[in-house]
């Protein structure tokens, strides 16, 4: 399967974007040396499509060099079909980096991130379903389901802050991603009930 670089945007449309090849590093590219290419690259840049197709990159390279993040991640909870191991940490960093497993049978509420997002995905397949707005006067939080794209190991995807999706599992095996997350704003961040056609800030 050719893997791919993904770009959502609010309208819920996806475009891919450069390059899947990596080129072997003349010495490995750890992870604190991606988390400085990162900040020089937010703080150069304020577009977060552009910042997204900036980062993906860099992304690929970090996981191909240093393949050993590619095992940091916890089985999914039994409790909770899901677990979430951090990267990095430090007080008052502002930025989400980690990894996410995802047991089989799972899914995601539909929502959106309040701020960009980078998912690589590593093992399993996944299942995106991407909504957009679509307001009316009665049902200011409407959606309109727009497509849907099935993630292999090898590809990215990367969310502009509106971006709407729903992550499934498919198959049998725990899905395993690389996370990465900008400065969430919390008053733009929802998880959408598309029965009811309401959403509520999480
Ligand atoms: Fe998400």
């Amino acid at each position: 399967m050719t893997n791919h670089n993904w770009l959502v945007t609010e309208d819920g449309q996806y475009t891919t974007f450069g390059n899947t090849d990596v080129q072997a590093p003349e010495r490995v590219y750890r992870l604190y040396r991606f988390l400085t290419d990162l900040e020089d690259i937010l703080a150069d840049e304020s577009d977060n499509s552009r910042r997204i197709q900036k980062i993906t990159p860099l992304v690929r390279q970090l996981l191909t060099s240093s393949y050993w993040l590619q095992m940091e991640y916890d089985p999914p909870s039994a409790k909770t079909g899901w677990s979430v191991k951090f990267l990095y940490r430090e007080y008052e960093f502002p930025l989400t980096v980690q990894m996410v497993a995802w047991a089989p049978g799972q899914v995601s509420t539909i929502h959106n991130h309040g701020t960009w997002g980078i998912v690589a995905m590593i093992g399993g397949e996944e299942k995106n379903r991407l909504w957009r707005r679509s307001p009316t006067a009665e049902q200011p939080h409407r959606l309109e389901a727009v497509d849907e794209k099935v993630l292999g190991p090898g590809d990215i995807i990367g969310f502009t802050p509106g971006a709407i999706h729903q992550v499934q599992p498919l198959g049998d095996e725990p899905t395993v991603s690389f996370n990465l997350y900008g400065v969430t704003d919390y008053k733009t961040r929802y998880a959408y009930d598309v029965e009811a056609q309401t959403a509520k800030l999480f």
